[in-house]
């Protein structure tokens, strides 16, 4: 047996096998099998209703499958309660941002903390925050619910980070948001990633954004997976850059049914 240690990069930290989830008669993922490797960013892309927040509700134990399994480090959490899958490293960022309204911003950040008993370690992780996103620490004694929507996406990324996750799940971070306001919270996923070491799958409608963020990517269509690999492959090939960049040589008409359903930015 070869002694030699497997680069920690080379491990799914996150890894779904065959994963099928309904809601009753309604199959909104099947077959979906994907890894995200540790310390890597990891992508789905995928048009209206193709099924990522499915996707993730079901990681994050929301959802129970109803085919497939789903490994979080080496462990199986297939159906395990939330509750439980956030205390074993993995915080979600639900779409729509959802905070809460009438807490305080550094409360609704100590909520993200609930589940540490390390008290000097969330005053970091607090101050670390405020550093990321400096005006959630301006608007730390105000309520949430007065926030905007791009300080709350801030906000709602922060409370996950306050969890100080080996994961983090982010769902469509992009949505509503401004270009500049979504490249500004691109970048600052990119530098959690990068300082803190923290592992992020991220779901986007917005394959722009999300293919230059990433490093390994997911093609979704109507709850199954039609394409995956590096992102910096995928922004080559001529159908992602036709149909998802928007990058359609001028002139040309594509009668395609298909791509005319696709509602890509
Ligand atoms: N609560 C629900 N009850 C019934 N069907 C649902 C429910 N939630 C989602 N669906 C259906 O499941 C499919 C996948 O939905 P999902 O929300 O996962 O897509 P999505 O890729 O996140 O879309 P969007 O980009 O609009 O957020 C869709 O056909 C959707 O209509
Ligand atoms: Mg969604």
């Amino acid at each position: 047996m070869s002694t030699t240690p497997v680069p920690v990069s080379d491990q799914p930290v996150l890894k779904l096998s065959n994963v099928e989830s309904a809601y009753g008669p309604i199959r909104a993922i099947r077959g979906v099998s994907l890894q995200v490797r540790r310390g890597e960013i990891g992508t789905v892309l995928g048009s209206n209703g193709a099924g990522k927040t499915t996707i993730l509700k079901t990681i994050s134990g929301i959802i129970d499958p109803r085919k497939g399994s789903i490994e979080f480090k080496g462990e199986d959490i297939t159906a395990k309660d939330p509750a439980f899958i956030v205390q074993q490293g993995l915080s979600h960022v639900p779409e729509g941002r959802e905070v809460f309204p009438l807490l305080s911003v550094r409360d609704n950040l100590l909520m993200g903390a609930y589940t540490r008993d390390d008290s000097d370690g969330v005053a970091r992780d607090m101050e670390a925050v405020y550093g990321y996103f400096p005006i959630l620490k301006e608007r730390a004694g105000q309520d949430a619910g007065l926030l905007s929507g791009g300080q709350q996406q801030m906000l709602s990324i922060s409370r996950a980070l306050m969890a100080s996750p080996d994961l983090m799940l982010l769902d469509e971070p992009s949505l509503g948001l401004s270009p500049k306001l979504t490249k500004e919270i691109f970048e600052i996923v990119v530098r959690i990633n990068r300082e803190r070491g923290t592992t992020i799958l991220l779901v986007e409608q917005n394959a722009n954004m999300a293919l230059n963020a990433s490093d390994y990517g997911y093609v979704l269509e109507n709850g199954r997976i039609v394409m995956e690999d590096t992102c910096a492959r995928l922004r080559e090939k001529e159908d992602i850059k036709e149909f998802y960049l928007g990058m359609k040589e001028e002139g040309q008409r594509d009668e395609r049914r298909w791509k005319k359903k696709k509602n890509w930015r």
